[in-house]
Protein backbone atom coordinates (compact mmCIF):
# COMPACT_ATOMS: atom_id res chain seq x y z
CA UNK A 1 0.00 0.00 0.00
CA UNK A 2 1.44 3.22 -0.67
CA UNK A 3 1.28 6.15 1.82
CA UNK A 4 -0.95 8.87 1.61
CA UNK A 5 0.60 10.58 4.84
CA UNK A 6 0.69 14.45 3.63
CA UNK A 7 -0.63 13.99 0.35
CA UNK A 8 -3.04 16.40 -1.11
CA UNK A 9 -6.11 14.98 -2.99
CA UNK A 10 -6.88 16.74 -6.25
CA UNK A 11 -7.82 14.33 -9.02
CA UNK A 12 -7.98 10.48 -9.99
CA UNK A 13 -5.40 11.33 -12.15
CA UNK A 14 -3.12 11.08 -9.17
CA UNK A 15 -4.54 7.75 -7.47
CA UNK A 16 -3.97 3.95 -8.51
CA UNK A 17 -6.36 1.44 -8.10
CA UNK A 18 -4.72 0.22 -5.01
CA UNK A 19 -4.54 4.07 -3.74
CA UNK A 20 -8.71 3.45 -4.10
CA UNK A 21 -8.87 0.08 -2.61
CA UNK A 22 -6.67 1.02 0.26
CA UNK A 23 -8.99 4.07 0.85
CA UNK A 24 -12.17 1.78 0.44
CA UNK A 25 -10.95 -0.70 2.87
CA UNK A 26 -9.61 1.68 5.54
CA UNK A 27 -13.24 3.18 5.44
CA UNK A 28 -14.88 -0.40 5.84
CA UNK A 29 -12.64 -0.49 9.40
CA UNK A 30 -13.76 2.57 10.30
CA UNK A 31 -17.69 1.64 9.35
CA UNK A 32 -17.21 -1.28 11.77
CA UNK A 33 -15.66 0.50 14.76
CA UNK A 34 -12.23 -1.36 14.29
CA UNK A 35 -10.61 2.11 14.80
CA UNK A 36 -11.62 5.36 16.39
CA UNK A 37 -10.13 8.69 17.87
CA UNK A 38 -7.36 8.99 15.00
CA UNK A 39 -8.04 12.55 14.60
CA UNK A 40 -7.35 13.60 17.95
CA UNK A 41 -4.98 16.80 18.27
CA UNK A 42 -5.59 17.48 14.60
CA UNK A 43 -7.22 20.38 13.32
CA UNK A 44 -9.37 20.47 9.74
CA UNK A 45 -10.29 23.77 7.76
CA UNK A 46 -13.18 23.98 5.61
CA UNK A 47 -13.09 26.65 2.48
CA UNK A 48 -16.12 26.68 0.58
CA UNK A 49 -16.51 28.93 -2.50
CA UNK A 50 -19.54 27.22 -3.34
CA UNK A 51 -22.77 25.88 -1.53
CA UNK A 52 -23.02 22.16 -0.26
CA UNK A 53 -24.86 20.25 2.22
CA UNK A 54 -23.12 17.00 2.20
CA UNK A 55 -19.54 17.36 1.63
CA UNK A 56 -19.15 20.16 3.75
CA UNK A 57 -21.39 18.63 6.68
CA UNK A 58 -20.33 15.05 6.43
CA UNK A 59 -16.27 16.36 6.20
CA UNK A 60 -17.34 18.14 9.58
CA UNK A 61 -19.18 15.14 11.38
CA UNK A 62 -15.96 13.10 9.77
CA UNK A 63 -13.59 15.34 11.92
CA UNK A 64 -16.01 15.42 14.94
CA UNK A 65 -16.73 11.60 15.23
CA UNK A 66 -12.59 10.70 14.94
CA UNK A 67 -11.72 13.16 17.51
CA UNK A 68 -10.51 16.16 15.80
CA UNK A 69 -11.51 19.70 15.65
CA UNK A 70 -12.78 21.51 12.25
CA UNK A 71 -13.76 25.01 11.44
CA UNK A 72 -14.03 27.06 8.60
CA UNK A 73 -16.35 29.20 5.94
CA UNK A 74 -19.70 28.06 4.06
CA UNK A 75 -18.97 30.68 1.51
CA UNK A 76 -17.00 33.81 0.21
CA UNK A 77 -19.24 36.52 1.52
CA UNK A 78 -18.30 35.37 5.00
CA UNK A 79 -14.56 35.61 4.14
CA UNK A 80 -12.17 38.11 3.49
CA UNK A 81 -12.58 37.29 0.01
CA UNK A 82 -15.68 39.71 0.19
CA UNK A 83 -13.14 42.60 0.95
CA UNK A 84 -10.94 41.75 -1.80
CA UNK A 85 -8.21 39.25 -0.80
CA UNK A 86 -7.18 37.27 -3.13
CA UNK A 87 -7.37 33.64 -2.77
CA UNK A 88 -3.75 32.41 -2.81
CA UNK A 89 -3.40 34.67 0.13
CA UNK A 90 -6.22 33.40 1.93
CA UNK A 91 -4.96 29.36 1.54
CA UNK A 92 -1.46 31.12 2.60
CA UNK A 93 -3.22 32.09 5.48
CA UNK A 94 -5.33 29.13 6.21
CA UNK A 95 -3.16 26.70 6.14
CA UNK A 96 -1.25 28.04 9.01
CA UNK A 97 -4.15 27.23 11.21
CA UNK A 98 -4.73 23.35 10.49
CA UNK A 99 -3.53 20.09 9.70
CA UNK A 100 -5.68 19.73 6.64
CA UNK A 101 -7.50 22.43 4.10
CA UNK A 102 -10.99 21.10 2.29
CA UNK A 103 -11.41 23.23 -0.57
CA UNK A 104 -14.90 23.74 -2.45
CA UNK A 105 -14.15 26.11 -5.57
CA UNK A 106 -16.08 27.09 -8.79
CA UNK A 107 -13.11 27.58 -10.92
CA UNK A 108 -11.41 24.62 -12.10
CA UNK A 109 -7.88 23.99 -10.89
CA UNK A 110 -8.27 26.17 -7.81
CA UNK A 111 -7.21 23.21 -5.29
CA UNK A 112 -4.37 21.89 -7.50
CA UNK A 113 -3.15 25.75 -7.23
CA UNK A 114 -3.73 25.76 -3.30
CA UNK A 115 -2.25 22.17 -3.13
CA UNK A 116 0.86 24.16 -4.50
CA UNK A 117 0.82 26.89 -2.31
CA UNK A 118 0.15 25.01 0.92
CA UNK A 119 2.42 23.31 2.89
CA UNK A 120 -0.23 21.13 4.95
CA UNK A 121 -2.43 18.39 2.59
CA UNK A 122 -5.07 20.17 0.56
CA UNK A 123 -8.25 17.88 -0.43
CA UNK A 124 -10.45 18.91 -3.43
CA UNK A 125 -14.15 18.80 -2.33
CA UNK A 126 -15.41 19.88 -5.88
CA UNK A 127 -13.70 22.50 -8.37
CA UNK A 128 -15.87 23.71 -11.04
CA UNK A 129 -17.23 20.95 -13.56
CA UNK A 130 -13.57 18.72 -13.27
CA UNK A 131 -13.71 17.34 -10.44
CA UNK A 132 -14.99 16.00 -7.07
CA UNK A 133 -12.42 12.84 -5.56
CA UNK A 134 -13.78 12.03 -2.25
CA UNK A 135 -17.64 11.53 -3.86
CA UNK A 136 -15.75 9.22 -5.71
CA UNK A 137 -14.42 7.82 -2.72
CA UNK A 138 -17.56 7.15 -1.01
CA UNK A 139 -19.68 5.84 -4.30
CA UNK A 140 -16.61 3.31 -4.44
CA UNK A 141 -17.38 2.43 -1.13
CA UNK A 142 -21.03 2.37 -1.74
CA UNK A 143 -20.53 -0.03 -4.80
CA UNK A 144 -18.40 -2.36 -2.78
CA UNK A 145 -20.47 -2.94 0.22
CA UNK A 146 -23.51 -3.23 -2.36
CA UNK A 147 -21.95 -6.51 -4.65
CA UNK A 148 -19.03 -6.70 -2.51
CA UNK A 149 -16.26 -5.79 -5.23
CA UNK A 150 -15.57 -3.01 -7.70
CA UNK A 151 -13.88 -5.10 -10.96
CA UNK A 152 -15.78 -6.11 -14.14
CA UNK A 153 -19.05 -4.05 -12.96
CA UNK A 154 -21.31 -2.37 -15.53
CA UNK A 155 -22.33 1.15 -14.75
CA UNK A 156 -24.56 3.48 -16.45
CA UNK A 157 -23.72 7.52 -16.05
CA UNK A 158 -27.22 9.07 -16.49
CA UNK A 159 -27.51 12.99 -16.75
CA UNK A 160 -25.41 15.89 -17.08
CA UNK A 161 -22.16 13.93 -17.97
CA UNK A 162 -20.56 17.45 -19.57
CA UNK A 163 -20.75 19.59 -16.10
CA UNK A 164 -21.02 17.21 -13.61
CA UNK A 165 -17.57 16.43 -12.00
CA UNK A 166 -18.79 13.69 -9.92
CA UNK A 167 -19.21 11.81 -13.02
CA UNK A 168 -15.95 12.70 -14.73
CA UNK A 169 -14.11 11.21 -11.32
CA UNK A 170 -16.33 8.33 -11.07
CA UNK A 171 -15.36 7.67 -15.10
CA UNK A 172 -11.93 7.85 -14.32
CA UNK A 173 -12.12 5.18 -10.84
CA UNK A 174 -13.69 3.06 -12.88
CA UNK A 175 -11.32 2.96 -15.45
CA UNK A 176 -9.04 1.28 -13.16
CA UNK A 177 -11.21 -1.59 -12.15
CA UNK A 178 -12.22 -2.78 -16.01
CA UNK A 179 -15.79 -1.69 -15.82
CA UNK A 180 -17.79 -0.97 -19.01
CA UNK A 181 -19.58 2.26 -18.76
CA UNK A 182 -22.90 3.24 -20.33
CA UNK A 183 -22.83 6.84 -20.84
CA UNK A 184 -26.40 8.41 -20.60
CA UNK A 185 -27.44 11.83 -21.40
CA UNK A 186 -28.51 13.92 -23.93
CA UNK A 187 -26.04 15.43 -27.01
CA UNK A 188 -25.59 18.52 -25.63
CA UNK A 189 -24.64 17.11 -22.32
CA UNK A 190 -22.25 14.50 -23.29
CA UNK A 191 -19.04 13.48 -21.47
CA UNK A 192 -16.34 15.83 -22.64
CA UNK A 193 -13.71 14.48 -24.98
CA UNK A 194 -10.94 14.79 -22.74
CA UNK A 195 -12.39 12.03 -20.00
CA UNK A 196 -13.61 9.92 -23.37
CA UNK A 197 -10.00 9.86 -24.75
CA UNK A 198 -9.14 8.74 -20.98
CA UNK A 199 -11.50 6.10 -20.91
CA UNK A 200 -10.46 4.63 -24.58
CA UNK A 201 -6.80 4.94 -23.26
CA UNK A 202 -7.53 2.59 -20.24
CA UNK A 203 -9.42 0.11 -22.59
CA UNK A 204 -12.42 0.34 -21.52
CA UNK A 205 -15.39 -0.20 -23.16
CA UNK A 206 -18.27 2.41 -23.21
CA UNK A 207 -21.36 3.53 -25.38
CA UNK A 208 -23.31 6.58 -25.94
CA UNK A 209 -26.74 6.56 -25.56
CA UNK A 210 -29.85 8.89 -25.15
CA UNK A 211 -32.35 6.84 -22.82
CA UNK A 212 -31.52 4.46 -19.91
CA UNK A 213 -33.27 1.38 -21.00
CA UNK A 214 -30.78 1.41 -23.91
CA UNK A 215 -27.70 0.24 -22.01
CA UNK A 216 -29.61 -3.40 -22.00
CA UNK A 217 -30.92 -5.38 -18.76
CA UNK A 218 -27.52 -6.23 -17.15
CA UNK A 219 -26.87 -2.95 -15.15
CA UNK A 220 -24.91 -3.59 -12.28
CA UNK A 221 -25.57 0.42 -10.93
CA UNK A 222 -27.37 3.44 -12.61
CA UNK A 223 -25.66 6.43 -11.37
CA UNK A 224 -28.19 9.56 -12.12
CA UNK A 225 -26.95 12.73 -11.67
CA UNK A 226 -29.03 16.06 -11.76
CA UNK A 227 -28.62 19.12 -14.56
CA UNK A 228 -25.89 21.36 -13.14
CA UNK A 229 -27.88 24.54 -13.85
CA UNK A 230 -25.45 27.04 -12.27
CA UNK A 231 -23.03 25.79 -14.79
CA UNK A 232 -24.86 27.18 -18.25
CA UNK A 233 -23.96 30.33 -19.27
CA UNK A 234 -27.30 30.42 -21.17
CA UNK A 235 -30.72 29.68 -18.82
CA UNK A 236 -32.71 28.86 -22.29
CA UNK A 237 -29.83 26.26 -23.04
CA UNK A 238 -30.50 24.63 -19.48
CA UNK A 239 -33.96 25.04 -20.04
CA UNK A 240 -33.97 22.96 -22.66
CA UNK A 241 -32.49 19.77 -21.01
CA UNK A 242 -33.48 20.50 -17.42
CA UNK A 243 -36.21 18.03 -16.97
CA UNK A 244 -35.22 15.34 -19.70
CA UNK A 245 -34.88 11.96 -17.32
CA UNK A 246 -36.73 11.10 -14.49
CA UNK A 247 -36.05 7.62 -13.48
CA UNK A 248 -39.26 5.44 -11.84
CA UNK A 249 -40.23 2.72 -10.97
CA UNK A 250 -41.10 1.30 -14.27
CA UNK A 251 -37.30 2.24 -15.03
CA UNK A 252 -35.54 0.13 -12.93
CA UNK A 253 -38.16 -2.18 -13.82
CA UNK A 254 -37.12 -2.25 -17.63
CA UNK A 255 -33.76 -2.28 -16.29
CA UNK A 256 -34.26 -5.57 -15.23
CA UNK A 257 -35.27 -4.64 -11.87
CA UNK A 258 -32.05 -5.51 -10.20
CA UNK A 259 -30.37 -2.50 -10.95
CA UNK A 260 -29.28 -0.23 -8.24
CA UNK A 261 -29.45 3.52 -8.08
CA UNK A 262 -27.28 5.66 -6.89
CA UNK A 263 -26.63 9.64 -7.59
CA UNK A 264 -24.18 11.90 -5.41
CA UNK A 265 -27.64 14.17 -4.34
CA UNK A 266 -29.15 16.71 -4.57
CA UNK A 267 -31.48 15.45 -6.34
CA UNK A 268 -33.97 17.77 -8.10
CA UNK A 269 -36.72 15.82 -10.38
CA UNK A 270 -34.47 13.13 -12.18
CA UNK A 271 -35.34 10.10 -9.23
CA UNK A 272 -39.03 10.13 -8.92
CA UNK A 273 -39.72 9.83 -5.03
CA UNK A 274 -41.38 6.49 -5.44
CA UNK A 275 -37.66 5.21 -6.08
CA UNK A 276 -36.64 6.21 -2.62
CA UNK A 277 -38.75 2.91 -1.18
CA UNK A 278 -37.44 0.24 -3.47
CA UNK A 279 -34.11 -2.28 -2.26
CA UNK A 280 -32.50 -0.50 -5.81
CA UNK A 281 -31.69 3.04 -4.30
CA UNK A 282 -29.06 3.81 -2.28
CA UNK A 283 -28.65 7.00 -2.97
CA UNK A 284 -29.25 8.31 0.78
CA UNK A 285 -26.93 5.32 2.37
CA UNK A 286 -24.39 7.10 0.04
CA UNK A 287 -24.66 10.22 1.46
CA UNK A 288 -24.36 8.84 4.41
CA UNK A 289 -21.10 6.72 3.98
CA UNK A 290 -19.59 10.06 2.93
CA UNK A 291 -18.90 10.10 6.91
CA UNK A 292 -16.68 6.45 7.40
CA UNK A 293 -15.10 7.44 4.00
CA UNK A 294 -13.85 10.95 5.59
CA UNK A 295 -12.77 9.96 8.27
CA UNK A 296 -10.96 7.09 6.66
CA UNK A 297 -9.10 9.64 4.25
CA UNK A 298 -7.93 12.54 6.74
CA UNK A 299 -6.49 9.56 8.84
CA UNK A 300 -4.81 8.51 6.17
CA UNK A 301 -3.54 11.93 5.20
CA UNK A 302 -2.89 13.35 8.52
CA UNK A 303 -0.77 10.23 9.85
CA UNK A 304 -3.45 9.33 12.05
CA UNK A 305 -4.25 6.09 10.28
CA UNK A 306 -2.47 3.54 7.94
N1 LIG B 1 -22.72 15.32 -3.49
C1 LIG B 1 -22.40 16.59 -3.14
O1 LIG B 1 -21.29 17.08 -3.44
O2 LIG B 1 -23.37 17.25 -2.47
P1 LIG B 1 -23.23 18.74 -1.88
O3 LIG B 1 -23.12 19.67 -3.06
O4 LIG B 1 -24.45 18.94 -1.06
O5 LIG B 1 -21.97 18.79 -1.07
Amino acid sequence: MGSFKGRSIISLRDMSASDLVQIVETAGRVKRGEVGGFLAGRTVAVMFFEPSTRTRLSFESAVLHSGGSIFGFASSDSSSQSKGESFADTVRTVMGYCDALVIRHPVEGAARLASELSTVPVINAGDGANQHPTQTFLDLFTMHEAVGRLEGLHVGLLGDLRYGRTVHSLAMAMSMFGSRLTLVSPPSLRMPEQFKAELSNSGIPFREVQQPEEAGTDMDFLYVTRIQRERFVDPQEYEAVAHCYRVTAETVSNLGGKVKIMHPLPRVDEIAEEVDGLPNALYFKQAHNGIPVRQALLGLITGGLD
